[in-house]
This record gives C-alpha cells, sequence and structure tokens, in this order.
C-alpha cells in the first residue's frame, strides 16, 4: 500500500466519474476532473474544468414555474489530446483491448499519471505513459506530456491537439431538464504554428475565459516541425500533425495550457495575457519542478504523521487523509488569496450543488485556520463583501442586520433552489432548506474562530465585528417573546437535519424552537458583546455609530442570551425542535430490510408519498452539533446563562438517543457523530470514523461523489485528527490541548501555526511535545489541563499525559 497515491490499476468504465471526481487536479484558481485526454462527456467519462468562483445564471421553465439557477460553468475543455495510427481509429478505451494499465494520482507531487499498453483492432500494440498537472505556482498554467510507443508497427501516427469550448453543463442526472447551456462562442485562433486560442464567454454573467495551448512534438528525441492541419469553429479549434513513427521509437507530446479569464487583476485583455502567458512558459519539466516545490511546501504545512496498530490499513487510512487534505488545498489554496471566492461545499471538482457555498465552511475552517489562516481570512472576506446583500435579505424578509442565504454564489443572494427533483420519484418538490437561517451563527463562529487562532485584531476590527454584531441584530430581530413561556423563541426554521422543513400536517414550511440554532443565536449574543469589548475605543465608537447600534439594543442581545428558550422531552432530551417528541418513531429495521442502508430517506419516503417529517428520523447531526462545537464545560456556561439544568449526562443521553435515529444521509454526518464519541465511546467513534473516510474514496452515498467531492466530510475527518484526538482548543489568549488518542492511533505528529507561530506537536498515548520554530512573535501560551506554560521561538514544551 502507497500512502502517497491514489492507484487504479484496471479500467472501469462504471466507476470512471467516480475516479475523474478523485483525480481532480486544481489550484484553488481553477480544477479540471480527471478525465481521459482523448474522452467527452459520453455516459463513461465526464472532462470538466471550472474556474474557482466562475458562475452563471440560467433560466429553466419547470414544474409550472419558471426558475433561475446560477451553476457552476462547465468552462472549454483543454485536455482533449488524441491519436490514431494511420486509418486506424481514434484511441478510446472502450474500444481497444487494454493489456496493462495503472492510474496513478501522486498526492505529494500533484501529479496524474497513467500508463497503458494496447492493443487495436489491427493488431497494433502502443504504450502510452501520460503525466498533468494544473500548476500550483502559476495559477494560469496546466501542462500534461505524454510519452507514445509504437511497440510492434511502424507507420504514420496522426496527433490531434484541440480546445474544446462546445460543452454544456451535464455532470449531475438530476440537473438534465434544466437549461444547461452557459457558454457562448466568442471565436478561435492560431496564434503561431505551436499555438491554437479559444475564447468563450458565460452568457448571463458575462465572463470571458481564454484558453491558449501549446504542443510541441518530438520523435526520438527530436523536435518536429511539419505543417499542421488547422480546423476550426468559433467554438472548437485543434491542429492535425502526421508524423512518421517507428517501431520501439519514442514520441513525446507536450501540451502546455493557459487559462485567464476577465475577472483576473493585473492583465489588460484575459485573451492577450493567456497567450503572452503560453509564450513566456517554460516547458514540461521545468514547470514540473516549480510546481513539485509548490506542494512541498503545502505539505510541509499540511502533513501529518500518524502511526496505526494495523499497518495496512493503517497506511490506506492515512493515504485517505492526504487525498482529503489535497483536495482540499486543490480547491482553496495560496492561489486563493485575495480572489474574491468562497469555499464550495463540493469542492470545485463536478457541479453538485453547483458550486455553492454553504455552512460547510464550519467543518473546513478549522484545518486552515491552523495552518494558513491568509486563506481563511480570504474566504470570510468572500462573506463580508456580500454583507450588503444579506442586510438586503434581511430587509426584504421583515428583519433588522444581515441575513446570509443558505446557498451563496456569485454576489451572495439566496442560490438554493426552489424546487428539486427527487429522483426515486420523479417528482420535482418545494426546497425550504434556504430556511436553514443557522448559517449566520455559522458565518459568526468562523468569524471568531478565525481571530481566536490568529489574534488578527485588524481583521476583527474591520470585518469580522460588523459581520458579527449585524447578525446578533438579525437574530435578535427574529426572536419573538412568548409571554406563555416568559421567554424568546425563534420559529419557522429549520435546523441542519433536512429532513425536517415542516410539521407534518402543515402547509407552512418551518419548526419552531430548534435547539441548535436557538443555542447558536445564544452564542452569537454572548460573542457580540465579548467583540464589543475587545474592539479598541476608537474603532468600538465608529461602528456602534456607523452601525446606530444603541446601547439599549445591546441590552436587548444581552437579556435574549439569558432568556431564550429550549424544549426538553423526556427526561433530559433536548428536543430537536419543539413538538419532536410528537412525532412517530420510525420504523428502521423494516426499511432497512427492504432497502438497504437508508441513508436518504427523504427520497425514499417521499417516493411512497410520505415524508420524514412525520418521524423521529435524522438526515444528520442537529442537536449533536452541540457537542460537535462546544465543549462541555462551554455548553454548561450557556446553559447555566439560560437558566436550565446541565447534568453530567446530558451529553451521553443525547448521544445516544439521537445518533439510534439518524441516517447519515449527508456525510457530515459520520463526521460529528465520531467527534462527539471521541472520549464516550472509542470503538463507535473510530468506526465512525471510518466511515467518514470512506465517503467519497467508496462514494458510499451512492453516486454522488462523481458529481463532487465532499469538502466538509474531507476537512472534518482531517480535523478530527487535528482537533477531536488533540483535544486542541484556541479559546481566550491560550492554545489548549487534551489528547485523546484512539487505541489504534500509537503516534500522531502535526504541525500547528497559532498566532504567528509554527509549532511541533508529538503526541502518544503517554507524552505531548510541543516544539516551536525560531522565531521574533510574542510567546504563546499553551496549556494541558491545568498546567499552563509560556512558549517562545525555538523553545519546547514536554507535558506527561494522564
Ligand atoms: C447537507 C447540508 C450541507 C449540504 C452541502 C446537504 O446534504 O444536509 O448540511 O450543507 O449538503 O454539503
Amino acid at each position: 500500500m502507497n500512502s502517497w497515491s491514489l492507484i487504479y490499476e484496471d479500467f472501469d468504465p462504471e466507476q470512471e466519474k467516480l475516479r475523474e471526481a478523485l483525480c481532480t487536479l486544481g489550484n484553488g484558481y481553477f480544477c479540471t476532473r480527471g478525465a481521459a485526454p482523448e474522452s467527452q462527456d459520453d455516459g463513461v467519462h465526464y472532462p470538466g474544468t471550472y474556474l474557482a468562483g466562475g458562475y452563471n445564471r440560467l433560466n429553466t421553465d419547470i414544474a409550472g414555474r419558471t426558475i433561475e439557477n446560477e451553476d457552476l460553468v462547465n468552462l472549454p475543455n483543454w485536455l482533449p489530446l488524441s491519436f490514431r495510427p494511420d486509418g486506424g481509429e481514434w484511441l478510446d478505451l472502450d474500444r481497444v483491448e487494454i493489456l496493462d494499465f495503472r492510474q496513478q494520482l501522486h498526492l505529494r507531487i500533484g501529479v496524474l499519471r497513467r500508463k497503458i499498453r494496447f492493443k487495436d483492432s489491427e493488431g497494433r500494440l502502443t504504450f502510452l505513459d501520460q503525466r498533468r498537472f494544473v500548476h500550483m505556482g502559476h495559477r494560469h498554467l496546466a501542462a500534461m506530456e505524454t510519452t507514445l510507443r509504437p511497440e510492434n508497427w511502424s507507420g504514420t501516427l496522426e496527433i490531434r491537439s484541440a480546445l474544446d469550448g462546445r460543452v454544456i453543463n451535464n455532470n449531475v442526472p438530476r440537473y438534465r431538464d434544466l437549461a444547461s447551456r452557459h457558454l457562448e462562442p466568442v471565436g478561435t485562433e492560431q496564434i503561431n504554428q505551436e499555438t491554437i486560442y479559444l475564447k468563450s464567454r458565460t452568457r448571463q454573467s458575462r465572463i470571458e475565459i481564454a484558453l491558449a495551448a501549446r504542443t510541441r512534438y518530438e520523435v526520438g528525441g527530436e523536435a518536429q516541425k511539419q505543417a499542421r492541419h488547422l480546423e476550426r469553429t468559433d467554438d472548437y479549434i485543434s491542429q492535425l500533425i502526421r508524423l512518421d513513427v517507428k517501431q520501439g521509437q519514442q514520441i513525446r507530446i507536450e501540451k502546455t495550457v493557459s487559462l485567464f479569464t476577465s475577472r483576473d487583476e493585473a492583465i489588460s485583455e484575459c485573451g492577450l495575457d493567456a497567450c503572452k502567458a503560453i509564450s513566456r512558459a517554460p516547458g514540461f519539466n521545468e514547470l514540473l519542478e516549480e510546481h513539485t516545490m509548490r506542494w512541498q511546501h503545502l505539505w510541509r504545512r499540511y502533513g501529518m504523521d500518524l502511526e496505526e496498530d494495523d499497518s495496512e490499513k493503517g497506511a490506506r487510512n492515512k493515504m485517505i487523509l492526504r487525498l482529503h487534505i489535497f483536495h482540499l488545498l486543490q480547491t482553496v489554496s495560496m492561489q486563493t488569496i485575495k480572489l474574491d471566492v468562497g469555499v464550495p461545499s463540493r469542492g470545485w471538482h463536478g457541479e453538485a450543488y453547483r458550486g455553492h457555498i454553504f455552512w460547510d465552511e464550519l467543518f473546513i475552517f478549522p484545518l486552515l485556520n491552523l495552518r494558513t489562516p491568509e486563506i481563511t481570512r480570504t474566504l470570510l472576506n468572500y462573506r463580508y463583501r456580500r454583507l450588503n446583500e444579506a442586510r438586503a435579505a434581511a430587509q426584504a424578509a421583515g428583519y433588522a442586520g444581515a441575513m446570509y442565504p443558505w446557498q451563496s454564489g456569485s454576489d451572495g443572494r439566496e442560490e438554493s433552489q426552489k424546487v428539486h427533483l427527487n429522483p426515486k420519484s420523479d417528482n420535482w418538490i418545494p426546497d425550504n432548506s434556504r430556511l436553514q437561517r443557522h448559517v449566520n451563527s455559522a458565518i459568526a463562529w468562523n468569524a471568531w474562530q478565525y481571530y481566536q487562532a490568529t489574534g488578527d485584531l485588524e481583521f476583527l476590527c474591520f470585518y469580522g465585528a460588523e459581520m458579527i454584531l449585524e447578525i446578533a441584530r438579525f437574530w435578535a430581530s427574529l426572536a419573538t417573546w412568548s409571554e406563555e413561556h416568559q421567554r424568546y423563541e425563534i420559529l419557522g426554521v429549520m435546523g441542519p437535519d433536512e429532513y425536517h422543513d415542516a410539521y407534518p400536517d402543515s402547509d407552512k414550511p418551518g419548526l419552531d424552537n430548534n435547539a441548535y440554532t436557538n443555542v447558536m443565536a445564544v452564542w452569537v449574543f454572548i460573542c457580540a458583546l465579548k467583540v464589543l469589548d475587545t474592539l479598541p475605543r476608537d474603532r468600538h465608537r465608529e461602528l456602534t455609530e456607523g452601525l446606530d447600534l444603541q446601547d439599549e439594543e445591546i441590552r436587548k442581545w444581552d437579556h435574549i442570551s439569558r432568556r431564550m428558550r429550549l424544549v426538553f422531552h423526556d427526561d433530559g432530551i433536548i428536543s430537536q425542535f419543539e413538538g419532536y417528541d410528537q412525532l412517530e418513531e420510525f420504523d428502521w429495521q423494516s426499511y432497512q430490510e427492504k432497502y438497504g442502508r437508508v441513508m436518504r430517506l427523504d427520497r425514499i419516503l417521499e417516493a411512497e408519498n410520505d415524508t420524514p417529517n412525520r418521524y423521529k428520523c435524522s438526515k444528520q447531526g442537529d442537536v449533536l452539533m452541540l457537542f460537535y462545537l462546544f465543549s462541555a464545560d462551554e455548553l454548561g456556561e450557556i446553559f447555566e446563562r439560560l437558566g436550565y439544568p446541565f447534568e453530567y449526562e446530558t451529553i451521553p443521553k443525547n448521544i445516544d438517543y439521537y445518533l439510534q435515529r439518524t441516517s447519515h444521509g449527508s456525510t457530515l454526518s459520520q463526521v460529528v457523530h465520531s467527534w462527539v464519541l471521541t472520549r464516550s465511546d472509542r470503538a463507535e467513534s473510530w468506526d465512525l470514523y471510518t466511515m467518514a473516510l470512506r465517503s467519497d474514496i467508496d462514494d458510499i452515498q451512492g453516486g454522488t461523489t462523481p458529481e463532487g467531492i465532499h469538502l466538509g466530510a474531507m476537512a472534518g475527518t482531517v480535523d478530527l485528527i487535528q482537533r477531536a484526538y488533540t483535544g486542541i482548543e484556541t479559546r481566550g489568549e491560550v492554545l489548549r490541548l487534551n489528547p485523546c488518542l484512539p487505541k489504534e492511533i500509537k503516534s500522531l505528529c502535526l504541525r500547528l501555526r497559532y498566532r504567528g507561530q509554527s509549532l511541533d506537536l508529538s503526541i502518544t498515548p503517554k507524552k505531548m511535545t510541543l516544539q516551536c520554530h525560531e522565531c521574533r512573535v510574542e510567546p504563546i501560551k499553551v496549556a494541558y489541563c491545568e498546567d499552563e506554560r509560556r512558549l517562545c521561538g525555538g523553545e519546547k514544551v514536554e507535558f506527561d499525559l494522564k
């Protein structure tokens, strides 16, 4: 088992789209799926290239209304490269006999390689070795090297290298009835003998995309300068070359591509800059060298070393963890810094969820905060820039402050679908998921956590505070006073569990007093009060004046934070929402017997004319999110502030109750459940963790990963190692640790960045060591239980673990 590579030893048409998603290459600016360069969208293959934040809107008439969707656009395909022996067929893996096959994604260096020996229908044996990468340092560049060797034949070889702008969005079968032609052609051109050029434009958002491709050929080490035959239309351009080749000779082809768009900074015009970049780009090997170095830098920051008991399984788990880190860093990287993009829940790896930004940031940012917080800052700024849109949304809905959307895309308006298709029943059903107002608390949480990890007061002063205060304002305007209960309530919303969007017999969507929403709103008020205390006086004054924030309003926040209502049932169970206890128990057993693992219960029930709204069944952690985000102490403090009892058994009792009633219909679910069990049931926690690890590599949701990876679960599994097993908390001015390794892990080493310092952390069951790198920043405080120490650059501390 190679823990640095994802390897496939055969070509399996059924698995191809999954592999394409998992073998995607990218650099935070653009991503390209791991599709075979000779392939096209044909049911087996789906080449796709996506620009970070490259959205376009289209209208479709469906289910009796016109709906507008904003999609992540599949950009022109830069990959096309194919060949055929004179008079033969263009390479098509489905039509040749494959003798040897190996596809390898090299995680350490960000290179996708495939080696294939095959026999065509005429008995010609050919060997192909192909490597490619999307450059981690030069964000506009990608390169592919192809080596061919005719093993038992000589003759003419035709090679075609193209740029293809005829693509549409066709990755998600459920979206097939929706408009999908996002691009319109601008033109194509041959720039010089080696270089072709294509430009397209998105139809509504008017983003221009320019691609230039340079193709060079060598036979037996000699550069080939023959004339090339050009074919072109407005949205397709190719060059064809004919080479005389001899048995055993090496034919080497280098295709280097540049991609620019009209959204880029520091350009004149994207087409000009694409051509300029390609004319300056060095050859494949030189580009690869720098690309490799960039990955080395990333792995230095993000690498983790963990030793497991079972070395074979351990090596596979290690590889999957690396794959997860790898895809995170391809979605957001150093190249993302200063771009106006958020982090999409499905990566820039496919078209599911249309590249939208959800609350999944909550699961992703902790990893970035403790390694490259500058990336988090960029992603938080994506939210900050859309604060006015969130203000307008709040106002339009009759609220104060800022109401961020459940799904966010280009300008920050609500992008959730109005209706969605249940593929099990073929019904278009109303989508109420936008009622998940808890996304607002996640944004405030993320801004505060970033500040905790970095101490970046300037960010808090100029961006974070304003978002947090405006979100507090929104919650205060949404909360209503109940005379009956003498408490505040939040009515008509949805919690993270998407199976429940309304009361069983109600026409009106939304639920009352979702515990997660209410507690998080309380947390936002507490945080807002802390922020006001933290701000330097001059900035405090500017902000309160600018936002017209009066003392009375602040006093009300304090009051709500002490009088928010929570509902309980069955002796200490926190009700997911008011009325949850009235729902029927779900018959898990008979559904499991009938359908196997019933992850997407919502679809099954809707197809049976039923609804999960009637049952005590959750898609994912909802109440349990509280134990995921807060330590027992923190939650105890919130309950005390609210005047509710919080006993020692509250946590295990609730975990036990809800875990039995959860179908894990979201890949986030296993992460959350594994996390909350880390300390109480290590065996179950480990099982859920290994299941979360399999989410994408084994496509455990049955067909969702080909449409894009699940970045929340990917980052969440790594963060489980990073924070749950180490017990890291960045609370107050102290980096707190409280390790608890699962018995399967013998040791763990990782590198962290905290308040400007780089630290090497190593943990064994008995000992914890923190080594601080040489640096000149202020000493930091680290603590294990009550043992608090100061740590300066270059120093090391050790703790004996109890
Ligand atoms: C989950 C949400 C998540 C979304 C995007 C849904 O299936 O229920 O919690 O935000 O996927 O990942």
